[in-house]
């Protein structure tokens, strides 16, 4: 019996690793299952294995079993009674199958659930594999509801983009290695692969582009191409299809032609053969995307061709075999961008490029536009591209994988920002134009082929995005291509209850915490629209808000000691305001009618610019770090409430990431206040900043082995200096003078340094007790790289609770360097009940 018991413990911990996300199908409890009326047998019109018909069977028949506990058969006899009869229309009218539905449009499907009788069709066979997962994500919520209706999607293209590399790294990816790609060529066991489009098809996400748009041309090769061809097979029983990025001189550099120039006939006659090849061994190919002329990498305008030549080349070909083409809007130059000149601005890039090539595109060509004008920072205002392409396909690219949000190591759920933009009335011609429901719909302006791409960048972490509660990011996005005005809170509700079950307290508990996590972020990043503050030239993690300037990148704040931000506006900036339709246009251009969330987007103020709120720029920016770090100094405690509640790995996971970010909102926000005060002269009227009355800076103990250094950028460290050892290797110490606090309890954090490619061990002492060792390992806990250096990215914390502190205790940390990590150390902070510092 003992052994029975550990098996079962076992297998359910195996089975919460996170690699099912919200697809678990984990068993209702009796006394709720007991109300279920469920078909006895399954009929699956299409008994072709490879269709997506067929998947759905199999889905229907796992799926109930797990949340059920009931096996149902499946036949093809649909004469019998207490049935789930499952097809496409086609099907259902070639089987004789009666069924009256409302018009379907492509993907669509008609749900009904009366008594034990269940139909689902499909407009064609991928809609039909959505009705059946919207029929087990109704049964895996306990819904045992009658339903009778038709689901269309609001935009035909639903895609997600993958930056997966071919040596097996994924560019902004955060969680292990590419699930395709290994070595340079295509991995052989396609596993991961058919999972992740299981759990693609579950969100009605209908192709996928695997390979990063900064594209590595082998791609193309023969070898390749028969890669290419099992990944489409085994995405293919899911509805998914697949699509690739082409790099723009693979005729060049990898066909060895003399030229690249996209109206070259040998060229032409190149790409023509590759585009033969690939949808030879891929018939249903869903086409290219391709990044031009942006960062570095090669498009038409090396050859004076426009952006619209360019992709009208890959248009053409992708057309002879039914394919599109995404042609990315973010096309700008990184290398002439001069901050010295007050009109120059990236923001312009966009619509400067594509607004008079509007109607010059094949017709099977979408612009693929990021939501903001930028780079998906924690606040932008949307492209106004959007408003300007009334004759070409568009389509919005946002980012599930977190690269200027947290990397995944923040929980920062995203909806609400995708929100801002979904939601945003262009007013184009004076008429509604809303990007979610008019625009991306192809109502505006009367467009077939209008959508979404997003970024995801799963990787082959068993979580996919490193970590569980990311994966709301992810279903959410596929829940709002499809229906743009379906609510945050609710998509968030359905995801918790697939993915940890129906505990209304667990369900309160993570709602309560994601949907203030994106504001939270913001107020601990950076303010005001002046973007997120990150260090632009490197990882985009942590904070270094003068790498902003300064340099061509274009994502200048222009923070000197007068004032901040960007002026957009017509009358004495940058024009960009002037982008925008006449409405939008005239809202941006003046300060009164900018919203305080967007000012420093638009506007260059002084620091002491008094806010709609009443509020100075300057105490906006110290009062929203103070916020945003305390709200999210409470997720550990609020996770900490879900003890048994979830299980034990996802919840320990989780409750080691949001510790860490509660640390690193500390270290945000310390890092930007104590740069803005620095660079302002003007004080925190509440005197927090720069002012540390329960802490113990490293540099001020007494020193045993450790020398006192400083830090690039200078404001990650609290009082502008850290200690690090003497030398790699030799064990060392750092001791406080004899506590003054007054006797209490109170939760003593250390804050230190942790780098890639070092793993040094530090011990905490209370007098003589040891309060915990731990290790400078958080490159294998959270999963990445996160820096090599002494700087914003490695800055983090660590918390012993409840130690009871007397006056003229010591406290010592004891430390033995490896590597690269000469264990850094900051401060100690010895911290009173409800203190965030
Ligand atoms: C960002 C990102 C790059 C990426 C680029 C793109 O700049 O940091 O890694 O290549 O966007 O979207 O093309």
């Amino acid at each position: 019996m003992r052994g029975f018991w550990l098996l079962t413990a076992v297998g359910l911990a195996a089975a919460e690793d996170g690699l099912n996300g919200w697809l678990r199908y984990a068993r209702l409890p009796c006394d709720v299952a007991k109300h279920a009326r469920v078909p006895s047998t399954i009929v699956a019109l299409n008994t072709t294995e490879t269709s997506p018909v067929y998947t759905a069977g199999q889905e229907l028949q796992k799926g109930i079993k797990g949340i059920l506990g009931r096996r149902l058969n499946i036949t093809r006899d649909a004469t019998e009674s207490s049935l789930l009869i499952i097809g496409t229309l086609d099907d259902f009218n070639t089987a004789g199958v009666d069924t009256e539905i409302p018009e379907l449009v492509e993907d669509g499907f008609w749900l009904s659930v009366k008594g034990d009788a269940v139909e689902i069709v499909g407009q064609n066979e991928r809609g039909a594999l959505y009705g059946a997962f919207q029929y087990l994500s109704m049964l895996a919520q306990a819904n045992f509801t009658e339903v009778a209706y038709a689901s269309n999607p609001s935009a035909s293209i639903r895609w997600v983009n993958q930056w997966d590399n071919m040596d097996g790294t994924i560019e902004r990816g955060y969680a292990g290695l590419s699930i395709f790609f290994n070595n340079y060529t295509i991995v052989s066991n396609m596993t991961r692969v058919s999972q992740y489009a299981r759990l693609l098809a579950s969100i009605r996400v209908n192709a996928i582009v695997i390979n990063n748009v900064n594209a590595n041309p082998t791609i193309l090769s023969e070898t390749n191409i028969e890669g290419l061809a099992r990944v489409a097979d085994a995405m293919r029983p899911w509805g998914v299809r697949i699509g690739i990025s082409l790099n723009f001189a693979a005729p060049q550099t990898f066909g060895g032609l003399s030229t690249f120039d996209p109206l070259d006939e040998s060229v032409i006659a190149w790409w023509s053969g590759i585009t033969d090849k690939l949808y030879a061994r891929v018939p249903d190919l869903a086409g290219f995307l391709v990044k031009a002329n942006s960062e570095g990498q090669p498009g038409p305008l090396t050859y004076n061709r426009t952006l619209a030549d360019g992709a009208n080349l890959f248009g053409r070909e992708a057309k002879r075999h039914g394919g599109i083409v995404m042609f990315r809007a973010f096309v700008y130059d990184h290398l002439t961008l001069d901050e010295n000149n007050w009109k120059d601005d990236r923001a312009n890039a966009a619509v400067d490029y594509f607004r008079d090539l509007d109607g010059q595109f094949e017709d099977n060509v979408v612009v693929q536009i990021k939501y903001g004008p930028i780079d998906f920072q924690a606040r932008e205002p949307p492209s106004p591209l959007f408003a300007h392409l009334p004759n070409t396909a568009s389509a919005i690219e946002l980012q599930v994988t977190q690269e200027y949000l947290g990397q995944q190591c923040h929980l920062v759920y995203l909806p609400p920002l995708w929100r801002t933009i979904l939601n945003f009335d262009l007013r184009v011609g004076g008429k509604r134009s809303v990007i979610g429901t008019d625009i991306l719909t192809g109502r505006r302006f009367n467009k077939t082929l209008a959508g979404y791409a997003a970024v995801v960048n799963v990787g082959l972490n068993a979580t996919w995005l490193g970590t569980h509660l990311s994966m709301s990011n992810l279903y959410a996005y596929g829940r709002l291509a499809w229906e743009p005005t379906a609510d945050s809170a609710e998509i968030l509700d359905d995801w918790t209850r697939l993915t940890f079950g129906l505990d209304a307290r667990v369900r309160e508990t993570i709602a309560r915490m994601s949907l203030i996590s994106w504001e939270a972020y913001e107020n601990y990043t950076g303010n005001l629209g002046v973007q997120t503050l990150t260090d632009i030239t490197g990882p985009h993690y942590g904070p270094n808000p003068q790498s902003m300037d300064n340099n061509p990148w274009g994502q200048w704040t222009r923070a000197d000691a007068n004032g901040i931000g960007m002026d957009r506006t017509v009358w004495n900036g940058t024009g960009f305001a002037g982008q925008y339709p006449a409405e939008v246009a005239a809202a941006f251009e003046s300060i009164d009618t900018t919203p305080d969330d967007l000012l420093l987007w638009f506007h260059h103020v002084p620091y002491t610019h008094v806010l709609k709120s009443g509020n100075t720029v300057i105490q906006h920016f110290y009062d929203a770090h103070y916020n945003g770090a305390e709200t999210v100094a409470a997720f550990p405690r609020q996770w900490e409430s879900l003890r048994g509640l979830v299980d034990q790995q996802r919840f320990e996971e989780m409750l080691f990431r949001l510790t860490y970010q509660a640390g690193h909102a500390i270290v945000w926000r310390d890092s930007i206040n104590q740069f803005y005060a620095n660079i302002s002269g003007i004080t925190d009227a509440h005197g927090r900043v720069n002012h540390h009355p329960w802490r113990v800076e490293a540099e001020h103990m007494q020193l045993d082995g450790y020398r006192v250094t400083e830090v690039t950028p200078f404001e990650v460290a609290s009082g502008l200096h850290i200690v690090q050892t003497v030398d790699n290797s030799t064990a060392a110490r750092v001791s406080t003078a004899p506590l003054t606090f007054p006797a209490g309890t109170y939760d003593v954090a250390v804050a230190y340094y942790d780098l890639y490619e070092g793993r040094a061990q530090y011990e905490l002492f209370h007098n003589d007790k040891s309060l915990g060792a731990w290790e400078g390992n958080n490159e294998e806990r959270l999963g990445f790289t996160l820096t090599r250096g002494i700087d914003g990215h490695s800055a983090t914390r660590i918390t012993f609770p409840g130690i009871e502190i007397v006056e003229g205790d010591v406290l010592r940390v004891e430390t033995t360097p490896q590597g690269r990590e000469t264990a850094p150390l900051d401060y100690i902070a010895v911290l009173p009940a409800g203190v965030v510092d």
